[in-house]
């Protein structure tokens, strides 16, 4: 197939892409580099354009003869989305919009969402399942969750084919150490937790040792960006059979702040310098993903379901990139 994936110069996105490639499709990047990297580019078509330019959008999506689109361009820092609301439902919503009715005016009918487990906000029960209410607690999560209600409401009305896949803790890197996760700034624990091995970073900040889990940090479901790529792929394809999907993707394992730092030195060799700080404000104290869904009805297994593969793979990438591409 032909697919168009915006944001294919991002983390998630360009990993995507290239489990894509793998998979035969032929794709088209759409990324205005605001966030993306020109090196996480590789051999594909791209067009460097800024999905508000709803006519750009239009001639690229056109000349390219995509027949499907995959959607990772959007804004993602939870925190950030609290203090520029604005900035999120533009990017988030206006700018998907945009890109929806560009599809329904060129007949563009299947498209994949990077959706998120912000939807979910404070869950009622982990694991967490698909039928759980999407309650979320920062603009972020809501810019997602509304994006799901336009894609049932395109879906019931104008006949769109879709799948929104919502993600936990996106980690890890290619095997190979060619490529990986480069954010400015930089949020997320799994890097920055390699970044202070490393030595580019005094030393890592756990956010509350109080909370109700057993070791009282936090507890997240991580998931290899790889297998968030082949999930995918494989959602796309199984859109010519099933034309609407929502499937959370993690391994279902929850791992705590203090487990990642321990997989880190094991993997390093290295002590990590580590602060014991304040909770976050807005971080639940545990979110875990039942995959059921997915497993059953995409087929999808995750290969790379240990933190130790996850830390492993991150590992190469951050020690050949300390600085992430450019530097
Ligand atoms: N953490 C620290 N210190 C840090 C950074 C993070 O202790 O310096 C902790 C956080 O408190 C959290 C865990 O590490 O418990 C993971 O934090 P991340 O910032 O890496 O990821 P989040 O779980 O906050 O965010 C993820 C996705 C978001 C999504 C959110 C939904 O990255 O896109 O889950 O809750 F919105």
């Amino acid at each position: 197939m032909k697919v168009a994936v915006t944001g294919g110069a991002g983390y998630i996105g360009s990993h995507a892409v290239i489990a894509l490639a793998d998979a035969g499709h032929q794709v088209v990047i759409l990324d205005d580099l605001s966030k993306g990297h020109p090196e996480a580019i590789r051999q594909h078509t791209f067009a460097r354009v800024d999905l508000a330019d709803e006519d750009r959008v239009l001639a690229v999506l056109k000349e390219s003869g995509a027949e499907a689109v995959m959607h990772f361009a959007a804004s993602a820092y939870v925190g950030e989305s609290v203090e520029q609301p604005e900035k999120y439902y533009f990017n988030n919503v206006v700018n998907t919009l945009r890109l929806l009715r560009a599809m329904r005016g060129l007949g563009i009918s299947r498209f994949v969402f990077s959706g998120s487990c912000a939807v979910y906000g404070i869950p009622e029960k982990v694991p967490m399942t698909e039928d759980l209410p999407m309650r979320p607690i920062s603009p972020y999560g809501h810019s997602k969750a509304v994006v799901e209600v336009i894609l049932a409401n395109y879906a019931a009305a104008y006949g769109l084919r879709y799948a929104a896949l919502r993600y936990f803790n996106a980690a890890g890197a290619m095997p190979d150490g060619s490529l990986g996760e480069d954010h400015a700034p930089e949020t997320h624990l799994v890097p920055l937790v390699i970044q202070a091995a490393l030595g580019v970073r005094e030393s890592v900040r756990i956010y509350g040792t109080d909370y109700p889990t057993p070791d009282g940090t936090c507890v997240r479901d991580y998931v290899h960006v790889l297998d968030l790529a082949r999930a995918h792929v494989l959602a796309l394809e199984a859109l010519a059979d099933r034309p609407t999907m929502i499937y959370n993707l993690g391994t279902g394992r929850g791992h705590s702040v203090r487990e990642v730092i321990a997989a880190v030195e094991g993997v390093s060799g290295r002590k990590v310098p580590v602060e014991e700080g304040p909770r976050r404000p807005g971080d639940p104290p545990a979110l875990l993903a039942s995959p059921e869904k997915a497993k059953r009805e995409l087929g999808w297994q995750p290969r790379f379901p240990e933190l130790k593969q996850i830390v492993e793979t991150a590992w190469k990438w951050h020690s050949a990139h300390p600085r992430g591409f450019q530097k």
